[in-house]
């Protein structure tokens, strides 16, 4: 819900309320480790879904003179509503958080995305349908998939619009700068409503590619122009009914690596969606790889089992090997117990989570070693528009999101820079109970943000790409926390 007594106070007194803020909180020495206090770890994922405008923001540092951009973050927010609270970090409706910064200013605007279940949840001022954890009482739980919609994974700057996504049902669009939800996204006829994952990828000629995965084990794979136009659309009957949160782009090839978290049909429609999904290890890591040219599956294997978000960079050699960096996880434990044990301020346990290199040649049984020695990484990401042109252009470095057990958050705490030969170049460790969000390249610098527990505040910061471990250049603080968001996007403007 707007709250304009909130919005008008703080639009009005956000350069006094920042006045009075010390930029030292971000870059103070180290507090000596110890546990965030619950309340204190609870009250970051308390944040109210206010929409903000909040103008005239201080640039601290010595921001680019050359840089202005729309950093776009998506996130689940709203967690509680009409007295109930959701019980997993994914449940709750996607809210966009939008930082223009350049070098005379910057500003926030926060909005709610306003989606068919929104709108009637809001109406009714109770939730009505389940959430991806959640049923909530006297919800209906065999609603269609796009009912239950939230957009609340990624934010995606394309072809004039900003793109709100999910990963079971339809892209939301909204105005780039006013925020202003325009509706779901029909790329065709007759496509109303089929799956467009919340992490498409674009390949070298700028095309946007991306997946979506229904309930019965289809596979929709998707092909839209750089204008925004859809070249292609094909649904492939893959026998993989589970959760998959991502996919690359390899060259010539699209590649699928599906954990064995499997629905089972005969809970679904009757439980929240996380609750009719069973871990089943002795599946293995199912790999498909997929033709761009004709959209047919050419090659599929196994490899031991792992539970996966997000890959990074892909590409291929000239013998038709193909490689990918990815977060693996031993087991599906961070889905389906930390991000809810999180909602009940129960701290998470550090991600075991590891960064490992897949080599899949033709000719030989794919496998998975490790890529860089660090235990607790998460959210990798490159220059999107470098990937998928495969063999040594596709080289170069990413960041990388750390959980540091040595470190007094169980959250991520710690940025790092990698190179794909080389491992951990670079890194920066916030200072204590400092969570940080995704980071992303952007040129020659890294962008991010993230909440500081202990002043209760949300901040963006930005790092020369080769000087991580130099700490920020310049940084942006708000008098308030937003609510820990997921993915990022920027859109760059002219100077
Ligand atoms: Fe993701």
């Amino acid at each position: 819900m707007m709250t304009p007594t909130r919005r008008s106070f703080l639009a009005g007194s956000a350069a006094a309320a920042l006045g009075s803020l010390k930029p030292a909180p971000l870059f103070a020495a180290d507090t000596p480790a110890g546990s965030i206090p619950a309340e204190e770890w609870r009250s970051i994922w308390t944040a109210p879904a206010d929409e903000l405008d909040l103008d005239g923001l201080a640039v601290h540092g010595r921001w680019p003179a050359d840089l202005a951009l729309t950093l776009y973050r998506n996130g689940p927010a709203l967690h509680t509503m009409g007295g109930y609270r959701y019980r997993h970090w994914f449940d709750g409706d996607g809210m966009i958080r939008a930082w223009t910064i350049g070098p005379l200013g910057a500003r926030l605007r926060t909005r709610l995305i306003r989606t068919a279940k929104l709108t009637a949840e809001q109406a009714a001022g109770r939730r009505l349908l389940p959430a991806f954890g959640s049923l909530p009482p006297g919800a209906r739980a065999d609603a269609m998939a796009d009912a239950l919609n939230p957009a609340n994974i990624n934010a995606l700057p394309f072809a004039g619009s900003l793109l709100a996504l999910w990963e079971a049902g339809s892209a939301y669009r909204l105005d780039q700068d006013t925020l202003e939800t325009l509706g779901p996204v029909v790329w065709g006829k007759d496509m109303a409503g089929l799956p467009f994952s919340g992490h498409p990828h674009f390949d070298r000629a700028g095309t946007l590619w991306n997946f979506g995965l229904d309930y019965t084990g289809r596979l929709v794979v998707w092909e839209v122009g750089a204008d925004g136009v859809l070249r292609r659309c094909k649904v492939l009957n893959i026998g993989y009914a589970g959760l998959m949160h991502d996919f690359a782009v390899a060259g010539r090839h699209l590649l699928f690596v599906m954990p064995p978290l499997l629905i089972d049909r005969d809970r679904l429609g009757r439980r929240a969606f996380l609750d009719a999904l069973d871990w089943r290890p002795d599946a293995g890591l199912r790999l498909i790889l997929v033709d761009k040219a004709d959209l047919t599956v050419v090659r599929q294997t196994v490899v031991p089992t792992r539970f996966v978000f997000h890959l990074n960079t892909a590409w291929e050699d000239a013998d038709g090997g193909v490689f990918c960096d990815v977060v693996t996880f031993p087991d599906a434990d961070i889905v389906q117990r930390d991000l809810a044990a999180i909602m009940d301020a129960d701290l998470p346990r550090h991600p075991r989570s590891k960064f490992e290199r897949l080599v899949w040649s033709p000719a030989g049984p794919a496998r998975l070693e490790p890529s860089i020695d660090v235990v607790g990484v998460e959210f990798p990401r490159w220059a999107e528009r470098a990937e998928g042109g495969g063999g040594p252009d596709g080289t170069g470095r990413s960041v990388l999101m750390h959980s540091d057990t040595k470190r007094a958050s169980g959250w991520f705490n710690t940025l790092l820079s990698v190179d794909r030969e080389r491992g951990v170049l670079q890194r920066w460790a916030a200072p204590d109970r400092v969570l940080l969000e995704e980071h992303l390249p952007v040129g020659r610098y890294v962008i991010g943000t993230g909440v500081d527990a202990t002043s209760g505040h949300s901040f963006l910061h930005l790092f020369a790409a080769d000087g991580i471990a130099d700490g920020p250049i310049a940084w942006v603080e708000l008098p308030v926390a937003l609510p820990v968001g997921l993915h990022a996007n920027v859109r760059i403007h002219q100077v």
